[in-house]
């Protein structure tokens, strides 16, 4: 069942998404050769509680850290740890918090002081994907339609896309119908409506899409050790225009203070 979300839930979820996207800033700016994953994770913890907010994903299913800290190879779902990060190396950030009993979830790579072309361009072409997969948000088209839009950039560009972990739809839950796959995967796809909040999230391998789990049960690597990079936003379907919702207004927040 897909979740339509009224206005009512909307000004109680815009608030999430709002706060997630300021705490994944606030990291990304933590983030400088010498520092530690789990100094990242620490640092989040303290953002998301100065905000009266929670971890999405601290205890989903056992999930260990406050985000998710994906080094280099490492894809998504990656975990805090002592390693230091170095200059050249990237990382992907991926916050989801709890606000007014809604969820927002964004991610984002960023280098560590500074990294190879090849790396930037990687980044950019995910993100440039993930944006021409929000176009397609809108009213009338299916969830294939933002999948094709993804995956086409991806490969165009020579890079792939990883199968097995997609986008979703988010709002009370963090994991709802349906679900975004960054890639046509040959099935009927639903139609958006006006109203649904999904997470689109492209994850993109610099070589083949192969990915393994490593043994900490969590952390998601490409097999061939490649790079990858991981950009997402929530999104609202209009009738119009999508709107991202994991959106800051530097000026007029709309998060209460406390
Ligand atoms: N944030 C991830 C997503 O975008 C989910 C993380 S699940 C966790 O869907 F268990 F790692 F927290
Ligand atoms: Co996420
Ligand atoms: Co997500």
């Amino acid at each position: 069942m897909i979740v339509i979300k009224s206005d009512q839930d909307l000004a109680l979820m815009r608030p999430a998404c709002e706060l997630a996207q300021t705490v994944l800033e606030e990291v990304c700016d933590f983030v400088k050769p010498g520092v530690t994953t789990r100094e990242l994770d620490e640092f989040a913890a303290r953002r998301i509680s100065s905000y009266g907010a929670k971890s999405a994903f601290l205890g989903y299913r056992k999930y260990p850290c406050h985000l998710c800290l994906s080094v280099n190879e490492q894809v998504v779902h990656g975990l805090a740890t002592d390693v230091r990060l170095k200059f050249g190396d990237i990382i992907s950030l991926d916050v989801g918090v709890v606000y007014n009993g809604f969820i927002g979830d964004t991610a984002r790579t960023v280098a560590v002081g500074g990294c190879s072309v090849e790396a930037q361009r990687l980044m950019d072409v995910t993100e440039q994907s993930l944006y021409l997969g929000i176009a397609q948000a809108v009213t009338g088209n299916r969830v294939a339609d933002i999948s094709r839009a993804i995956q086409k950039h991806v490969e165009v560009n020579g890079y792939s896309v990883v199968r097995e972990f997609v986008g979703h739809g988010v709002g009370r839950s963090m994991h709802e119908e349906p679900q975004v796959p960054n890639f046509d995967d040959g099935k009927k796809s639903a139609k958006l409506a006006s109203g649904m909040t999904i997470a689109i999230e492209p994850m993109v391998n610099a070589g083949e899409p192969e990915v393994k789990i490593l043994k900490d049960g969590w952390t998601v690597v490409t097999r061939d050790g490649q790079l990858s990079a991981h950009f997402e936003h929530t999104v609202l379907v209009t009738d119009s225009e999508p709107k991202i919702l994991t959106c800051r207004s530097k000026t007029q927040s709309i998060l209460r203070p406390r």
